[in-house]
């Protein structure tokens, strides 16, 4: 089954959104296979948004994610990594649709609430730098043809 990285950053965790961001996650079939509170280190953001280190943002963008606990988790679900990105909305909540998590939750894009893989690649590239394996359960649910159909 795929799997992508998704992260309520220090702003959502501040605005007390991390119960609101689960649930519309489990509501729409997803599985939560991991997650945890941590406060970012250093080398971590840097790997996480190694495509952005030359960016003019980057600076800024480092110490809005090391500003306060993040809430990690893992998700799981046929094609997942797709569903989480449209599910977030548009990097600028201001451009990001009512409905999505930016879109309802966020002004600035510098403080636009939660990160999702968006790439099956980057979501494995992701996981590993988080989280450990025996960190990421799997388990099946009592009835899988309540959300798939088979
Ligand atoms: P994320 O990686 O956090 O899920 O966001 P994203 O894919 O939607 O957007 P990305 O281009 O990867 O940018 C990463 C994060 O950097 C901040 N950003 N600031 N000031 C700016 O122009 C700017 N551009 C990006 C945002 O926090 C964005 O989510
Ligand atoms: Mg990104």
């Amino acid at each position: 089954m795929d799997r992508s990285f998704v992260m309520v950053k220090p702003d959502g965790v501040q605005r007390g959104l991390v119960g609101n961001i689960v649930s519309r996650f489990e509501a729409k079939g997803l599985k939560l296979v991991a997650a945890r509170f941590e406060n970012l280190p250093e080398t971590c953001v840097t790997e996480q948004y190694k495509e952005h280190l030359s960016k003019p943002f980057f600076p800024s963008l480092k110490t809005y994610i090391m500003g306060g606990p993040c809430f990690l988790m893992v998700w799981e679900g046929r094609n997942v990594v797709a569903i989480a990105r449209k599910m977030i909305g548009s990097t600028n909540p201001q451009e990001a649709a009512p409905g999505t998590i930016r879109g309802d939750f966020g002004i600035d894009i510098g403080r636009n609430v939660i990160h999702a893989s968006d790439s099956p690649e980057s979501a494995a590239r992701e996981i590993a730098i988080h989280f450990k394996n025996n960190e990421v359960f799997s388990y099946t649910r009592i009835d899988e043809s309540v959300v798939y159909e088979y």
